[in-house]
């Protein structure tokens, strides 16, 4: 039993996830205040609510592993109780091997001992390097991944190149961000420093979020002659999470730089519209309500969700019986109605305060929108959100009318 050569010097306890049994920190040794973040209190880092992040990264590496027909190869850099590597080697059919990491020396302990304790040592490999160390030695052709997924403390731009670097060609590259902070344009600094982007405090900033996170991987990428395309994206809790697929070659990576450009915004009317360059910006005005527009990017301005992708996680969904099953069904139905919709959203009860009126059901704008010629669909991002390609005026007017009705 790996529970007689291991003994952890700080309070444990055994939880089950997905089809695996692991040992983790008690989080409530961890607890001494009410303001108290238990996961990063203690030694080991583990943070239950992430998963639902767990589940939908074991479908969409399936879903990815059936697309490529074949056995797949997968790095977990940042892997802490070894909890999402663990998962993945006993959960996900058709991987040849997984190589799990951590610079925290109890981290690996406990992750060897999770190995051991669900029978994946002849699957699973585990390692006590700096991550980018780690990726860096698997940059040779030959060393290379299949997947790379980067679960870091708040941002993952520290292992972005080295991640990429360590893809072979059609490579899957999965990227959770908490830093939602900069992302979303609270540390607009910050974000700038580390994306390369301007964030927006819009209604929509976590879609802005995923989309400066793909922009930036999709920066780095270019320099190695490597494209990407979002095969999906979704805005979770505390977090965004982005899968990547990249591919090789200068077109590719020409590709992207092209889909690579700017969300101009009025915050007079609520107006967006994309632009490739912010060369007239500043005699930009609103084509809406004549206000001066703002601005969030460089970003990726192609799609965030990959139709068939998410076709793909749904039928995977399916066949599991997760604890979070339902939740993801309803997020997996949202973002596949997406995948074809206009960027950026509307929140209802944003335009509806902005115009000093009371908040109508989505589901009466939506048929209004529709029944008017607009396309229109719900968003995960915000339940109160509405895609459609209806102007910001029209978006006013759909309001007004429905409760002068
Ligand atoms: C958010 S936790 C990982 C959580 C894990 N992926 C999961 O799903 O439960 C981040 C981990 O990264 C590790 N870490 C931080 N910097 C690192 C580095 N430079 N190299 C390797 N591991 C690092 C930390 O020790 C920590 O365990
Ligand atoms: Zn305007």
């Amino acid at each position: 039993m790996p529970s007689k050569t291991f003994e952890p010097d700080f309070p444990t306890e055994t939880v089950k996830e997905g089809r695996v049994a692991v040992l983790v920190p008690k989080l409530q040794a961890y607890v001494t205040d009410l303001s108290d973040y238990a996961p990063s209190k203690a030694p080991v880092f583990y943070n239950p609510v992430m998963e639902l992040n767990r589940d939908i990264s074991v479908l969409a590496l399936q879903a990815y592993q059936r697309r490529t027909n074949k056995e797949i190869s997968i790095c977990e850099p940042l892997t802490s109780s070894g909890v999402r590597g663990v998962r993945f080697a006993a959960e996900i059919h058709g991987v040849s091997k997984l190589l799990i990491n951590d610079i925290n020396m109890r981290a690996v302990k406990v992750a060897k001992h999770n190995v051991k304790l669900n029978n994946l040592e002849k699957k699973v490999v585990v390692k006590h390097k700096d991550a980018n160390c780690l990726l860096s030695c698997h940059g040779a052709p030959r060393k290379r991944f299949d997947v790379v997924d980067l679960d870091p403390f708040g941002s993952p731009v520290p292992y972005l190149d080295s991640a990429i670097r360590a893809l072979r060609n059609n490579g899957l590259l999965a990227l959770t961000a908490t830093d939602l902070a900069p992302l979303c344009g609270v540390h607009a600094k910050a974000c700038l420093r580390k994306y390369g982007g301007r964030p927006l405090r819009t209604e929509y900033c976590h879609e802005l979020a995923v989309r400066l996170l793909a922009g930036c991987a999709a920066t780095l990428a270019t320099k190695h002659d490597i494209g990407i395309r979002v095969l999906f994206s979704h805005s979770t809790d505390h977090y965004v999470r982005v899968y990547v697929e990249i591919g090789y070659g200068a077109k590719k990576a020409d590709e992207s730089v092209k889909t690579l450009g700017y969300l101009l915004h009025c915050f007079g009317c609520q107006h967006r519209e994309p632009a490739n360059s912010l060369f007239n910006l500043e005699s930009a005005n609103c084509p809406e309500c004549g206000s001066r527009m703002d601005y969030a990017g460089p970003l990726w301005l192609g799609s965030i969700f990959d139709k068939q992708f998410c076709e793909a996680m749904a039928d995977e969904n399916v066949h599991r019986a997760f604890g979070n099953s339902a939740r993801i069904a309803k997020l997996l139905m949202l973002t596949t109605g997406e995948a074809e919709a206009t960027a950026t959203y509307f929140v209802l009860d944003k335009l509806s305060g902005k115009l000093g009126l009371p908040a109508p059901p989505v589901a009466t704008i939506l048929t209004k929108l529709r029944d008017a010629g607009f396309q229109a669909v719900q968003t995960h991002f915000n339940t109160r959100g509405i895609r459609t390609n209806a102007p910001a005026l029209e978006m006013q007017r759909t309001l007004r009318s429905e409760t002068l009705r």
